[in-house]
């Protein structure tokens, strides 16, 4: 009742007006770009999430949002390690094509993803949905071990990254640039139609905040009650990756509990050991993104 008598005294938020703000950020259809939203922080959308989608599709060429499903991940017996939440059962919902994004994700993706010219990548629980020009070369590289090799492709198209009304705390984008600096990865399990299946997992983004003050190409803008915030993928990946090779436990959080500990564990036995990315590298032409980036 509360969000319902909030939401109707907050000015209402047309599709025009997000295209608008968008393009005054710069964002002007020719590029593409990875979005992550919160619905309800504008206030008052009219045409709810799809007019959210309708306006991206129109600010830019392809649209890319995660469409993860948490609810996927799964705790086989005999290959649980310490660090794994108790909470997970052995066995839980397969991931298809369909399965709906998690709660957490929020109804924006979903939306793009109810879209009939919409593709979803098949990982059981990191999925990502893209529609337009490059959505097939975007989704197509990714796989169990490099969840995020999709960025690599963003970062190659010089993508920009679109926040709406949420903080870096849902900027998937650094995670790339966590795993090319060579921060160490976890092992988890996520539910199929053919059983479980391992994959790469990260840290969580609890403390992916401070990212911001180093951040050269930010710019924002307020839509209704939220900001709308834009950046290059590039200065998203580059400065993460700076970040974590001058303090490799930087941008981790300190909750005891958290996956994050584990990965602190693995930096001090094992330290950082940078990864080349041969399918952005392929995009570059050859040459390593860490030779590359300082002229970014
Ligand atoms: C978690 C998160 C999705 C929550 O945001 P949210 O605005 O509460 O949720 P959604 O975007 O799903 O929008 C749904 C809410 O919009 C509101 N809503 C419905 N219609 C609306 C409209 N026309 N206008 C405005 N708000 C509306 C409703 O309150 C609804 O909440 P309810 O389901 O509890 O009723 C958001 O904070 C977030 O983190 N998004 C980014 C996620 C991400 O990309 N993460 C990357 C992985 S690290
Ligand atoms: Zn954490």
């Amino acid at each position: 009742m509360l969000n319902f008598v909030r939401r109707a005294w907050a000015p209402p938020v047309s599709q025009a007006d997000l295209e608008r703000a968008l393009w005054k950020l710069g964002v002007d259809g020719s590029r593409d770009a990875i979005c992550h939203s919160s619905l309800s922080s504008f206030g008052n959308v009219v045409g709810g999430a799809s007019g959210i989608v309708k306006a991206l599709s129109n600010a830019v060429r392809t649209i890319v949002m995660p469409s993860f499903t948490y609810y996927t991940l799964v705790w086989p017996t005999g290959e649980r390690s310490a660090d794994w939440p108790q909470f997970l059962s052995d066995d839980g919902p397969p991931f298809t094509s369909t399965s709906p994004v998690s709660r957490d994700i929020g109804r924006v993706s979903q939306a793009l993803m109810e879209q009939a010219d919409s593709s979803r990548s098949m990982h059981p629980a990191l999925s990502f949905v893209a529609r337009g020009a490059k959505a097939a070369d975007i989704l197509g590289v990714q796989t169990l071990m490099h969840p995020y090799a999709p960025i690599g492709v963003l970062y190659a198209l010089d993508a920009e990254v679109i926040l709406l009304g949420v903080d870096h705390r849902s900027n998937t984008a650094m995670h790339y640039g966590e795993y090319l600096s060579g921060r160490p990865m976890l092992e988890r399990w996520a539910n199929t139609s053919n059983g479980a299946v391992k994959t790469c997992y990260p840290n969580c983004s609890a403390a992916f905040n401070p990212i911001e003050r180093h951040l050269t190409s930010l710019r924002s803008a307020d839509v209704g009650k939220a900001s709308v915030s834009v950046m290059r993928v590039r200065d998203v990946v580059d400065t993460t990756r700076r970040l974590v090779e001058r303090d490799p436990f930087a941008l981790l959080c300190s909750y005891s509990h958290c996956r994050c500990s584990a990965v602190r564990d693995k930096i001090k036995r094992e330290g950082l050991h940078a990864r080349r990315d041969s399918i952005l590298e392929t995009y570059l032409g050859g040459t390593a993104v860490n030779e590359r980036s300082s002229s970014f």
